[in-house]
């Protein structure tokens, strides 16, 4: 061989060595690991490689807030962290208390309930994006998060957290979050699976309810986040539902979460939530955490290794008392969870305390302030349009965003309302004084002794005798027995003597606007006396920003109630039927409103709200054109588009979240008088008229017929009404179903 054709064949041998080489590595690349592969695929392999005791330590807690991987397969742990409205600070390993890490202050987003009141489902995904671009910073693969639970009575100290009393409502606002939140390679855990409607007994209380009220209010935001939401993971609740605890509810679980909906994520049990191995084994749920924990103060006495699904599950497997299909299906499902998460190939890196999430945590908190009470325009308070402005109240300076449970926060910085107030006018401008104090602690339930409480009284008075005007801050607050969780509050009142100081400065200077934190209706006395009342919510980090900018006007609020405010506890349904009602008898509790929660109890039964849901008032105003539809007759499978005009008639800029109701005059069941199916909040400058256009299925016109198990749409007549709060409709105009 010449020597030149001898380097040509070595230069092709080689070639054909190094084409051959990379091939055989890749053909040895497991397909687990193949990024190109798809997800079920990865499963699949992953799955086959795996040990019995492999696949058994995935399926239970290894820390407070994490689970194992497989670590001889390069497959990465679990870690999930509370949600949902930051991402809270790190804890020990194996207890709740702080790890005192110094780079773990987050960015403190508004409470559920604040989202919920700016219906706007833009506002909800660019939550979702921020929350979980910064859970994906912190190297979470599970943000525990969103709460839908339903408003159910205005006592549950967790409401908060969730998205008030509408079924609808909940739905349109969780799907972009949790996909917000999933665009990051972070899975939602979408929580408390279900019926998890008070804190009183939460953890033994037996739920007993139709299937149509558990279908049509209390599942629908579930099933949404679900099927449309695509979310990747769930939370069972605490409490029982027909005997069986949710954390291993069969027909929660395996029946209508797993089957009818056909979700293929992780069923994860609430922190404590499990009580029996061989439920908690067959009746599915896939990652149990917690247990021997009360789920919020005490730390785990039981070992990782003796949870329900660890030591004893493997022994069941191993003697035949369990099948390795019904584990394949767990591991198959936490597996999916982690390539759909830390696996992925597509995973962005995160941000943590971003200039752009203080942003998005003010517009949110702006878009969710409802204005309820504004006498002569008496809002806003441009600058320099007083010399003495007087704040009084507690919730003015004090933490909002600490305390209320799993859903406290280490926040990087909180803006007051006092220091917002401050920036806007001018320290020479603003006054101070408490006017009541709530105590330092956020667990203990404290009463003010009475000397101090007066001469706080006495204090807040001469400040306010002297003012152009006064803006009262107040409210609830995070502590136990408010807005908190593990407790209900004892009442509908404002706490810590509010009431006698609100009366005491009204007296003092009429020109009294009263501002109010919660996450609650609460009772209002003097709700006829004053000019001005705003409800505040808990705004998260940007909460002085926010709520200066819509006390000074430039921001026009345009939030809406996302629950109904009544007038008394007992015109709340739930609690006007008793003690059996809400909130049980200890072990059983019935649902007797049945499918009549919030406005629909309200306006079924005619008593008229303190205020209603949907209601929320504007520096302009609004004139509503009458209702259109685009046909007259329709079958079950079209979608009705509906439309009429919106102005903004007054003199500012504003938004409007207009609504759309539904009612079925005639009906085989009782049906509420209405219920909202669409919404929209639309935009409008001063003067501006736009046609507003919405859409509804007719399917979800439907009710769930309790004798056929499934969703009956029934031809008739129904009745669609434009309206800007379930009390205040505009127009309505009769279809047909066919
Ligand atoms: C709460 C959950 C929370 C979990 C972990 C439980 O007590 O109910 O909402 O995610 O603790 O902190």
């Amino acid at each position: 061989m010449k020597k030149n054709h001898f380097i040509v064949v070595s230069v092709l041998l080689l070639f054909l060595l190094l084409v051959l080489g990379v091939n055989s590595v890749s053909a040895q690349k497991p397909a687990y690991l193949d990024v190109n592969q798809s997800i079920e695929k990865r499963i699949e392999n992953a799955l086959s490689l795996m040990t019995l005791e492999e696949k058994v330590a995935m399926c239970h807690a290894q820390s407070k807030f994490s689970s194992r991987g497989v670590p001889r397969l390069g497959i990465p742990e679990v870690w999930t962290d509370d949600g949902p409205h930051g991402v809270r600070e790190e804890v020990l390993w194996d207890k709740w208390s702080a790890a005192g890490w110094t780079n773990d202050s987050c960015t403190a987003f508004p409470a559920l309930t604040c989202l919920a009141a700016s219906f706007n489902p833009q506002m909800s995904l660019n939550y979702g994006k921020a929350i979980g671009e910064e859970a994906r910073y912190r190297n979470k693969n599970m943000l525990l998060g969103p709460g839908v639970n339903i408003y159910r009575t205005p006592l549950n100290g967790r409401n908060f957290e969730y998205m008030g009393e509408d079924p609808y409502l909940a739905s349109r606002m969780c799907v972009p979050y949790i996909q917000g939140v999933q665009q990051n390679g972070v899975a939602a855990c979408v929580k408390h699976f279900a019926l998890n409607n008070q804190e009183t007994n939460r953890r033994a209380i037996n739920v007993e309810i139709s299937d149509r009220a558990l279908h049509e209010i209390y599942l629908p935001a579930f099933k949404a986040a679900v099927q449309e939401g695509n979310a990747w993971s769930i939370m069972g609740s605490y409490n029982k539902f027909r005997g069986e605890y949710n954390c291993h509810n069969d027909l929660l679980l395996n029946k209508i979460l797993k089957n009818d909906w056909k979700f293929d994520g992780v069923v994860i049990s609430d922190w404590g939530g499990v009580h029996n191995g061989d439920q908690a084994v067959n009746n599915g749920l896939d990652l149990e955490m917690g247990t021997s924990t009360n789920g919020f103060t005490t730390d785990g006495t039981t070992p990782y290794s003796q949870y329900f699904l660890a030591a004893p599950y493997l022994k069941g497997l191993k003697s035949g008392k369990y099948t390795e299909t019904v584990l394949n299906d767990k591991v198959s499902r936490i597996l999916r969870l982690i390539f759909r998460t830390t696996m992925s190939a597509n995973r962005p890196f995160g941000k943590f305390v971003s200039p752009e999430h203080s942003e998005i945590a003010r517009k949110i908190a702006e878009e969710g302030i409802v204005l309820l009470k504004n006498e002569n325009e008496f809002l806003p308070i441009p600058v320099d349009k007083y010399k003495k402005i007087a704040v009084i109240g507690k919730n003015a300076i004090k933490s909002l965003i600490v305390g209320g449970g799993s859903s406290s926060l280490k926040a990087a910085y909180e803006v007051s309302p006092l220091n917002g107030l401050i920036k806007k006018y001018g320290k020479d401008h603003i006054v101070y004084s408490k006017g009541y104090d709530s105590g330092k602690t956020e667990y203990s339930k404290e009463i003010n002794s009475k000397v101090n409480a007066d001469s706080l009284i006495k204090a807040a008075v001469e400040i306010a005798k002297t003012a152009d005007i006064v803006l009262f801050v107040g409210g609830l607050n995070k502590s136990k027995f408010q807005d908190s969780e593990t407790a209900d509050r004892e009442s509908l009142d404002l706490p810590f003597g509010q009431d006698k100081l609100i009366a005491a400065l009204l007296k003092a200077n009429k020109n009294t606007a009263i501002i109010l934190n919660s996450g609650n209706a609460v009772s209002m006395p003097w709700v006829k006396d004053v000019p001005a009342i705003v409800q505040a919510w808990y705004l998260g980090s940007e909460a002085g920003n926010a709520f200066a900018n819509v006390i000074a006007g430039d921001i026009n609020p345009s939030g809406k109630l996302p629950f109904s405010f009544p007038k008394k506890l007992e015109d709340n349904a739930a609690i006007s039927f008793g003690q059996i009602s809400y909130p049980g008898d200890g072990e059983i509790e019935k649902y007797k409103e049945d499918i009549l929660v919030g406005y629909r109890w309200f306006d079924t039964k005619k008593i008229t709200p303190l205020f209603p849901f949907g209601f929320g008032l504007s520096y302009t105003s609004f004139e509503y054109g009458k209702i259109a539809t685009d046909k007259k007759v329709y079958s079950s499978d079209d979608l009705i588009k509906v439309s009429f005009t919106l102005k903004n008639s007054g003199k500012v800029d504003g938004a409007e979240a207009a609504q759309v109701y539904v009612s079925q005059p005639k009906a085989s069941v009782v049906r509420p008088l209405k219920e909202l199916k669409a919404f929209k909040k639309v935009f409008l400058k001063a003067g501006e008229i736009q046609t507003v256009e919405m859409e509804i299925k007719a399917k979800d016109m439907a009710f769930y017929n309790e004798n056929a198990k499934e969703w009956t749409l029934e031809s008739g007549e129904f009745i669609l009404r434009n309206a800007a709060s379930a009390a205040d409709v505009k127009s309505s105009i009769s279809i047909s179903i066919k």
